[in-house]
């Protein structure tokens, strides 16, 4: 995937922990625009690639932003992001959406927790712009620790209910109020830590569609042992390639020369997504939605194997 320059042009820290860096071209060219929900690889001084997502405007032109956590147990990923000053250079992705706005909704529920508001903001400020019918939940430890509550009260302050400091038992009353309350061509976003969203995705699943509800995940699903895996042969492009227990589709394709992208190797960036053409996929992604997988036509191929001894794959 192609990376380009960034000049790191402004950092603020939002809340205790959360940091959020613009950035600029180097060159002081426009970066251009992005859809809503879009995010960016991100590599970091120590060369560590992470996903982010964007929460500038997106119509604005001259500039991306995003905001790390930093992470009490962080391996390098976002501790060394908080020591990147102004003026430094970083490489990033063009931007990617695998979370957008549904067209077809009639309203639109978005429902963050901690970090998980920043692909919030996007939606909600471009949706706030553009006059599209939303409200955004955020549910943070306090409000002291909710990044980014100022902005959102300052730009949409009728649109914004604020969950501050709630036991996690008692989220489960405000969710189920407020999906009880929607009307059925309503589509629900949400983002946060795994027990949070997979809550949100049981208490909306009670009355939308699941093809309803996004998700944005950038935490791996923890993936079984090895010696749990089969061997089965891959089909691209007229060549068979054996892909055994031990190693990935995407490791078999890329040493026999097969042009596959990839970035996190972890089944959460999208980047590695392939076509199913024919066999049945075993998913193992946190990217792809629900709908998505049971429809067993597409696949992230770094984490994702087969159900049977062969699958026919081609590019996406
Ligand atoms: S490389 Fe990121 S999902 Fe496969």
């Amino acid at each position: 995937m192609a990376l380009i320059d960034v000049t790191v042009a402004e950092i603020i820290q939002e809340s205790p922990t959360v940091r959020s860096f613009r950035l600029a071209k180097t060159d002081g060219s426009p970066l251009g625009t992005y859809l809503p929900g879009a995010h960016i690889d991100v590599v970091g001084p120590t060369s560590i690639t992470r996903q982010y997502s964007l929460f500038s405007t997106p119509d604005a032109q001259d500039s991306f932003a995003f905001a790390v956590k930093r992470e009490e147990n962080s391996r390098g990923g976002s501790a060394a992001l908080h020591e990147v000053g102004v003026g430094d250079v970083l490489r990033i992705s063009s931007p990617r959406n695998l979370l957008s706005i549904a067209t077809d909704a009639t309203h639109h529920v978005l429902v963050a927790a901690g970090i998980g508001i920043t692909p919030m903001l996007s939606l909600a400020r471009y949706m706030d712009v553009h006059g599209i019918s939303f409200e955004l939940h955020y549910f943070a430890r306090s409000e002291k620790e909710a990044a980014f509550l100022p902005l959102l009260r300052d730009r949409c302050p009728e649109k914004l209910r604020a969950h501050l400091g709630v036991a996690r038992e008692d989220q489960d009353e405000i969710l189920g109020t407020t999906f009880a309350g929607m009307d059925p061509g309503a589509h629900v976003y949400t983002c946060g830590p795994d027990g949070f969203m997979t809550k949100v995705v049981a208490l909306a699943g009670r009355h939308v569609p699941a093809g309803s509800i996004h998700l944005e995940n950038f935490h791996a699903a923890e993936q079984p042992d090895a010696s749990e895996n089969s061997a089965f042969e891959v089909e691209l492009e007229g060549e068979t390639y054996q892909v055994p227990a031990d190693r990935s589709i995407v490791e078999v394709l890329q040493e026999n020369g097969c042009d596959v992208d990839t970035s996190c190797q972890e089944g959460i960036c999208g980047t590695c997504i392939m076509q199913v053409l024919a066999g049945t996929p075993i998913h193992r992604d946190n990217v792809l939605t629900q709908s998505e997988k049971e429809s067993g036509e597409i696949m992230a191929v770094c984490v994702s194997r087969a159900a049977g001894e062969r699958l026919v794959l081609d590019y996406y």
